[in-house]
């Protein structure tokens, strides 16, 4: 059992409030993902649950009891950072075998522990090389067993990734998805990449400039996003975020701005009319067919094939293009004009301060 709760934390560095009372629980066994631009706070807010950060307020709770005065050794946590030191002239068997040794673990079961947890991150062959003859994945696959061989009852892991190339990088995840399925130990994993966040989480704690903005499902956080910056990390291609204002027509709300104008759905008639923003996610804009919402006639600025899937690119001159996504197989050409659809239930508004309207 193990649970790990967060309560009004906070942390100062001189007039820099890193992370601003935060609350959060962190329940035994779950794949928590921390999230957010970079300086949001999230190494911070792991240094603190480790015991390597002095929190400026608040508390550390880790099964109910109170840990901020216990040192990190005695935390019960492994930790994993980006940047992943091995001992240059010990062996990777060595490596590994460093906590054990430190406890006083009898060298035969550090033997066997070792040789167990080398099985599980697929590193075996690799016990008798030194760091510098492994690659940097496979630095990160020791660093990592380095951790599992401990056996503590949560990991913490800070962009474990991070200095991996894509495909590795992919891997690697998969890898750490599997570990946490396997271990059902808990898991409090940092990233800055949405990507990670979507595919590793259980729930996605999503922070910006020390707060936690948004908490949920990876489903949840997609498809009910309760700001613009939310609705903006989330997603590739990103969504279609448009500034513009809210105007009252003759036959309810309108979306005014300097590439189009539609009416809006609705369920949105008693928003207050003013400066905002209305968000569609590019695999909701329809093409070619209307999808029970406002369209406008546009012609395609650009395609990009991928694939499976191919991109259109409209209002290219505007700050930021409006992108759809349709499958490889329909038959699209440039510059052709097209009707562009805005399902009802696609569309997001956000009010001048980045706030959802719903
Ligand atoms: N030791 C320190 N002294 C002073 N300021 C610090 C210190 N550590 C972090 N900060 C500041 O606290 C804020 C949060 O930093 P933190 O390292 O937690 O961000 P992060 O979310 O991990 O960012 P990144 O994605 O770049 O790693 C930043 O403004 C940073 O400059
Ligand atoms: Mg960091």
């Amino acid at each position: 059992m193990s649970r790990i709760e967060l309560v009004n934390l906070r942390k100062e560095y001189g007039n820099v409030v890193a992370v601003n009372s935060m609350d959060l629980t962190i329940e035994d066994g779950e794949f928590i993902v921390f999230v957010g631009p970079s300086g949001c706070g999230k190494t911070t807010t792991l240094r603190m649950i480790a015991g390597f950060e002095d929190p400026t307020a608040g508390d550390i709770r880790i099964n109910g009891e109170v840990v901020n005065e216990k040192e990190p050794g005695d935390r019960d946590l492994g930790m994993v950072f980006q940047s992943h030191a091995l001992f240059p002239h010990k062996n990777v068997a060595d490596n590994i075998a460093f906590g054990l040794r430190m406890k006083k673990v009898p060298k035969d079961e550090q033997a066997r522990k070792v040789q167990e947890v080398s099985e599980l991150v697929r590193i075996t062959h690799l016990l008798g090389k030194m760091p510098a003859q492994c690659s940097g994945g496979e630095s990160q696959r020791i660093a990592l067993a380095r951790t599992l061989v401990t056996e503590p009852s949560n990991f913490l892991l800070d962009e474990p990734l991070s200095s991996l190339d894509a495909k590795l990088r992919r891997e690697l995840r998969a890898e750490c998805d599997r570990l946490h399925d396997e271990l059902q130990k808990t898991f409090v994993y940092v990233t800055h990449d949405q990507e990670e966040a979507m595919t590793l989480a259980d729930r996605i704690v999503v922070m910006n400039q020390g707060k936690i903005v948004q908490m949920g499902s990876p489903m949840e956080i997609y498809s009910n996003p309760v700001s613009y910056f939310v609705a903006d990390f989330f997603g590739n291609p990103a969504m279609n975020l448009v500034e513009g204002e809210f105007v009252a027509g003759a036959n309810g709300l309108e979306f005014h701005s300097s590439q189009f104008n539609i009416p809006l759905p609705g369920k949105f008639k008693d928003a207050t009319p003013g400066k905002g923003s209305l968000g569609i996610r590019p695999e909701n804009v329809t093409i070619g067919e209307t999808g029970g919402g406002a369209s406008i006639n546009s012609e395609i600025e650009l395609v990009e094939p991928l694939g499976k899937d191919t991109l259109l690119y409209f209002g290219t001159d505007a700050d930021r293009p409006f992108v759809a996504v349709v499958e490889g197989t329909q038959e699209v050409k440039r510059h052709a004009n097209v009707d562009v659809g805005f399902p009802d239930d696609a569309i997001f508004l956000f009010d001048a301060n980045g706030d959802r309207i719903r």
